[in-house]
């Protein structure tokens, strides 16, 4: 059996265990997840040990990226099976914050990103959300101090957004993208897919299949709104509740006109009953 990880929930344990870590000079990544930890999250782990000696995770499911009619009270918390999985992994930390350790009474300041926070796409749908992610994330990051910190590439807005963050505020950390890992039947791992009824799990798997379709239309030179509408009608006939399902560029995230315009990538949010499920691939 796989050593428990050091799981620490206080600031000050916090600076004195990444003191240790950093002796010697070891190089730190930061993988911050709300927990409720699968494969996908598992490959994020990977990536960061390869880049760095040392690996911190963070699990803290944070409030203020929920609506008030949002899933933070229903949101699946699995702190055991976390453990374990990160032990075989043999991360070196997991900090664990209590919200009143992450927000203490008082707390007033907020990081309000713009640029590819502002995009029009997630936020247009959540908008209290990347204010939400890019406060805690700042936190964490100033918290744990990690030379690099790995982000899915599932959520690929907030991917950006957090990118952008790390470089306009000098946070000195590197952000990098990992690939999404999928189901075998191309549907992309979420802790949220636990929502699906089965009859809704085989539904969601059209997601991965029209962004598929779109994309061939795309890159065999098919006009973008033909090719896009293509996919859409898939999503929609399947019976998802489209929210939006666009492509843009892949670096600003602007609305492009043709492939030609790109690195195009192809993004969508969509409801399947009470489940929002995202996805993006590239073209
Ligand atoms: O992607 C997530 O799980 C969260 O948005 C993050 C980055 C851990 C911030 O709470």
């Amino acid at each position: 059996m796989s050593r428990s990880p050091m799981v620490v929930r206080t600031v000050p344990a916090l600076r004195r265990a990444i003191e240790a870590l950093r002796a010697r000079k070891a190089t730190t990544a930061l993988v911050p997840t709300m927990g409720a930890l699968h494969d996908g999250h598992v490959s994020l782990v990977r990536l960061a040990k390869r880049r760095a000696q040392k690996v911190i995770v963070s699990i803290f499911v944070n409030p203020t990226q929920f609506a008030p009619t949002e899933d933070f009270g229903s949101y699946p918390r699995t702190w055991k099976s976390d453990v374990a999985k990160l032990a075989a992994e043999k991360v070196d930390l997991i900090w664990n914050p209590d919200v009143k350790v992450m927000y203490p009474d008082g707390f007033a300041s907020r990081i309000v990103p713009e640029g590819p926070a502002i995009a029009g796409l997630e936020d247009r749908f959540r908008p209290h959300f990347f204010g939400g992610v890019a406060t805690v994330v700042g936190k964490l990051f100033t918290q744990c101090r990690p030379d690099v910190a790995i982000f899915g590439e599932k959520d690929f807005q907030q991917l950006r957004v957090v990118t952008q963050m790390a470089r306009d505020l000098d946070l000195g950390v590197r952000v990098i993208g990992s690939r999404t890992v999928r189901e075998r039947d191309g549907l992309a791992m979420s802790s949220r897919n636990v929502y699906l009824s089965a009859e809704e799990r085989q539904t969601a798997t059209t997601l991965y299949r029209a962004m598929k379709e779109s994309a061939k239309r795309l890159k065999a030179g098919d006009e973008l709104v033909a090719a896009m509408a293509v996919g859409r009608e898939m999503i929609e006939s399947a019976g998802f509740v489209l929210d939006y399902f666009e492509a843009r560029h892949a670096e600003t995230l602007a609305p492009v006109a043709s492939v030609k315009d790109g690195p195009v990538r192809i993004l969508v949010a969509a409801k399947l009953g009470k489940t929002r499920l995202i996805d993006n691939i590239g073209v």
